[in-house]
């Protein structure tokens, strides 16, 4: 554990990342450092990494990492910016996003972003931009929240917890948004939809889960900064990420499955086109943490480890 936050996956992570010692390397989900840490032991003296977070407390932690290794430059950046972060005439030999949220962030009632800690409804993982939770749950259209709490969530009562919340304006309190959002779906305990039998999720788990992405425009980063990493990717380049909701898992398997295999919106039956060729090979495909560390850190079990590699030159 590395300041209140385990790795998840690690050393399949960086053992699949990390080709070429003395590159240059990004971890655009810097946390609290542990997949950093394990790089830096990987990597050789005139190697470079660049750590990004979005979260100035991650980036403080940085710093005083950046201090004692001068391989560290360190960026408070959404990683949908690492190309523009890294553009150094340099390619990159691997990029690394361990996407979703921290155990800190997590696990701070000032933060925001769990039902089971009584705190304000922020949410944000840079609390010095944009639209905090309250302020999304307390102005959008009672529309806006059910599509949301749907796609994002999966939550089945989507409307009526979005009636809920708009009749309960203003909801201040990570505590109250729960309250209200059990006694919408009507138990605590619902089952959640594709639970195995007899396992519960909290009702609210999948609310929280919607409201976070939306403040935090999660998918969207994540979809910007997977092209964003190719390109600044050089050739055997690799890009490692680590997701942790079937939304995440689909978008990164279907981008990486369009570079390695051509136009996904074709069919199948039709030849593939002359002029395509692939831009990526797959390395690990869908990798899970092991039982073991399933039952050392509970937070793993949903982790999702893809790798490619880059094998054509990208426009920047
Ligand atoms: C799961 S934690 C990473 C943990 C890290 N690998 C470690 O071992 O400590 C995810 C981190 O990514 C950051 N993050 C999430 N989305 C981001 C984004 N779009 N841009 C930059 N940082 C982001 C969060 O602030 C959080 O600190």
């Amino acid at each position: 554990m590395t300041g209140g936050h385990v790795p998840v996956l690690l050393d399949e992570t960086v053992d699949a990342l990390v080709t070429d010692p003395e590159g240059v390397y990004v971890d655009g989900t810097y946390g609290r450092g542990g997949h950093t840490r394990r790089l830096l032991s990987k990597l050789g003296a005139r190697a470079t990494l660049w750590v990004l977070d979005r979260d100035p407390e991650a980036i403080r932690d940085a710093r005083k990492l950046a201090a004692m290794d001068p391989r560290i430059r360190v960026a408070q950046a959404r990683f949908s910016e690492l190309d523009r972060v890294v553009e150094s005439g340099a390619c990159v030999a691997g990029v690394l996003l361990d996407v979703g949220v921290s155990s800190p962030q997590l696990d701070s009632p000032a933060r925001g972003f769990s039902f089971l800690r009584a705190g304000p409804l922020d949410m944000r993982m840079d609390p010095t931009a944009g639209v905090t939770a309250g302020e999304w749950l307390n102005t959008a259209p009672e529309e806006e929240l059910s599509d949301a709490f749907r796609e994002y969530g999966g939550e089945r009562h989507h409307r009526r917890v979005a009636r809920a919340i708009v009749e309960a304006r203003p909801i201040e309190t990570t505590e109250r948004l729960a309250e209200i959002v059990s006694r919408a779906t009507r138990s605590g305990g619902s089952r959640s939809r594709g639970a195995r039998s007899g396992e519960k999720k909290h009702a609210a788990t999948r609310v929280f889960q919607a409201v976070r992405i939306v403040v935090n425009q999660e998918l969207d980063e994540l979809d910007r900064a997977l092209d964003a990493a190719l390109r600044v990717l050089c050739r055997r380049g690799r890009l490692a990420v680590i997701t942790f909701h079937s939304l995440e898992h689909a978008l990164v398997r279907n981008r990486f499955k369009f570079w390695v295999q051509g136009r996904d919106d074709l069919p199948r039956r039709l030849p593939v086109v002359s002029d395509w060729y692939p831009l990526a090979r797959r390395i690990v495909r869908g990798q899970t943490p092991a039982e073991a560390e399933i039952a050392a850190n509970p937070r793993a079990r949903s982790a999702r480890l893809q790798v490619i590699e880059k094998v054509e030159e990208v426009a920047r």
